[in-house]
């Protein structure tokens, strides 16, 4: 996990990475740090907390210069304090670091042999002795050296006192951008950090090296410098800021019409008759997947929740075998071939460890890969045989929201995609589908405010509650499990999704009158069934939250309370029913005081075991 920023250029390097750090935060807030070159010798400043405590720090000591590093720190080797807060120094090098060093202990006690003492826990300060210790004036070679003892995951940004005029970068499974600027150079972990500098970047590769020198920078690969493009985002920097809401969170929930809208647009046109779902086919041939005879989905958090959301879809719809599994468990499995197999991996970040390292060995096993992915330029959309991106824009809650929704949209289209081109679906039928989809945006965004007004008033009755379950069937039950995953992220009540059949196998003996029930009954194929889980959960006197559709009055007396979402075409329920829950989570995390964006113990962007 992690954050880091590099700067060189005319601008006060403390500044411009105090500002983007800010924008990283979200990776990470154990603690924070910043190196800067005066010209003469580096000063650092770290310490345990968020980058406002740096701040503060900051102004008893101002910092001059134009050349820096900083770091935000999701700790994983070593408490969170000052000490082990980056940026780390030795010798004449100062380094800042997201990843883990396997190797880590083995190389301290090697240096340690060495005479080289150890002040911090950390594995970062491992990589910065070794790197002094080879440091014989040639940064390249001593870097390339040392890098070849070192297992495990690393993005440095890397710094030396004897230049002001030198700023290095170096990837090997974890994010690092290279932000190309008027006459100013920038490393970040991710796009939006840099958006109000520049709009010009270049995610670099695994196993890439970048040399920023005043205004020039080469990159380099094994040893030799290599050519690559600049990626222009127009990313609207505002977009990443809160808009007026209190949170981001607030604000991406939101922002979900828009969201959908933006991923969606485009996608199909009615003239040709024809879907435009891949934005990156990497030369793949396109018609290979007309011959798949399964669909595995991989992913980790919300984004898995997405993934067996549409398992209902693929399978209803396309009429295809579909598996889903999260992705730190489809590492470990002893895989047979996956010939024949298309293989997707979800994820916001495009980052996660656990999705990207399932991806690659999906890959290894001959399926076809193919990426859905929210930032552009990330890992597993470079990886990917096949990437198509949703279009939510930064996501910086912690708590995904609108990346969620988007992901249902494009899910649902590569099911319209997959029906066509296996004939489950005629094209008329696709483009009935295809038209409720685009109706979605309007829908959320007539019911938002209502769904808000009544979650907030909601929020009040259970500031207290220790516990919560949700419980929904078929298409419901990913939403409950997205819906209990929301409250337990940002409020710390334990919550527990379920499908509502499963209920009297076991949390049936936890239902009494301090258990709040949220139980998902929109009409429809199990709708029925559904009924009879809310009279199991009152007769044991549960406390009842039911959502049912604005068209059913039946349910209207059956529970403590009983809110209603707009009535849509069945398929695309869970679009509408994740929201009121998304609200709930929301507003009882805010009553009860808590950091609604960055939840204690979670990070956003997952990039280690
Ligand atoms: C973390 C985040 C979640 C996210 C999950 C997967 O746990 O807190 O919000 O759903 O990672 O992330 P990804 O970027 O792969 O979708």
């Amino acid at each position: 996990m992690c954050g880091i920023i590099g700067y060189l250029g005319p601008r006060k390097a403390v500044d411009v990475i105090i500002d983007s750090l800010k924008r990283l935060e979200y990776r990470g807030y154990d603690s924070a740090g910043i190196a800067i070159h005066n010209g003469k010798k580096i000063s650092i400043i770290k310490r345990k907390g968020k980058i406002s405590d740096l701040e503060e720090k900051i102004k008893e000591n101002p910092l001059p210069g134009n050349l820096g590093i900083g770091h935000t720190r999701w700790a994983t080797h070593g408490k969170p304090n000052d000490i082990n807060a980056h940026p780390h120094k030795v010798g004449r090098i100062v380094l800042v670091h997201n990843g883990i060093i396997e190797n880590y202990k083995r190389l301290k006690e090697k240096l340690t042999k060495e005479g080289i003492e150890f002040y911090s826990e950390t594995d970062t300060e491992v990589i910065t002795a070794l790197i002094n210790y080879y440091y014989k004036g040639n940064i390249i070679e001593t870097l390339m050296k040392a890098i070849g003892e070192l297992e495990g995951s690393l993005a440095i940004a890397l710094i030396t006192e004897e230049s002001d005029n030198l700023l290095v970068g170096y990837r090997k499974d974890s994010p690092l951008i290279l932000g190309v600027g008027d006459g100013e150079m920038f490393l970040a972990s991710d796009m939006p950090a840099l958006l109000p500098y520049t709009r010009r970047f270049i995610p670099l590769d695994d196993e890439e090296l970048v040399v920023i020198e005043g205004k020039d920078y080469r990159i380099m690969r094994e040893g030799k410098v290599i050519n690559k493009k600049i990626t222009v985002v127009n990313w609207d920097p505002i977009s990443a800021e809160k808009g007026g809401f209190k949170h981001f969170m607030l604000k991406e929930i939101f922002e979900q019409p828009r969201a959908i809208g933006d991923t969606i647009r485009g996608m199909y046109s009615f003239e040709d008759r024809d879907f435009y779902v891949f934005k990156d086919n990497n030369n793949f041939d396109l018609t290979k997947l007309s011959n798949i005879r399964k669909i595995m989905l991989v992913a980790c958090g919300t984004s898995y929740h997405a993934c067996l959301t549409s398992k209902y879809w693929f399978e209803s719809l396309a009429r295809i075998e579909v598996e889903t599994e999260i992705a730190s468990e489809f590492r470990y499995r002893d895989l047979l071939n996956l010939d024949g197999t298309l293989a997707i991996f979800v994820s916001q970040s495009g980052e996660t460890i656990d999705t990207l390292q399932a991806m690659r060995m999906a890959k290894k096993k001959r399926a076809i890969t193919l990426g859905i992915v929210n930032v552009i330029g990330s890992t597993i959309a470079r990886e990917a045989d096949i990437v198509t991106y949703t279009h939510a824009g930064p996501e910086i809650g912690v708590a995904s929201t609108k990346a969620f929704t988007s992901q249902l949209a494009v899910l649902f289209i590569l099911t319209l995609y997959l029906s066509k081109i296996r004939n489950t679906l005629t094209v008329n039928e696709v483009e009935t589908y295809y038209q409720e989809l685009l109706k979605i945006p309007r829908i959320i965004e007539n019911y938002i405010k209502q769904a808000n007004r009544e979650m907030e008033k909601l929020s009040n009755n259970f500031l207290d509650y220790q516990s919560f379950l949700y419980l929904g069937r078929n298409l419901m039950y990913p939403i409950a499990l997205e819906g209990a995953l929301k409250l337990k992220e940002i409020s710390y009540i334990h919550a527990e999704g379920y499908p509502a059949g499963e209920m009297k196998h076991g949390p049936i003996a936890l239902i009494d009158n301090r258990m709040p029930v949220v139980i998902l009954a929109p009409t429809g194929k199990v709708y029925e069934k559904t009924k009879s889980n809310i009279e199991e959960v009152n007769s044991r006197d549960g406390i009842s939250i039911i959502f049912t559709d604005d068209t059913n009055n039946e349910l209207d007396d059956k529970g403590v309370y009983v809110f209603k979402v707009p009535t849509i075409v069945e398929p695309l329920k869970p679009f509408i029913y994740v929201i009121p829950l998304q609200l709930l989570a929301y507003h009882i995390a805010n009553k009860k005081g808590l950091d609604v964006d960055q939840p204690r113990n979670l990070a956003k962007s997952v990039t280690v075991e």
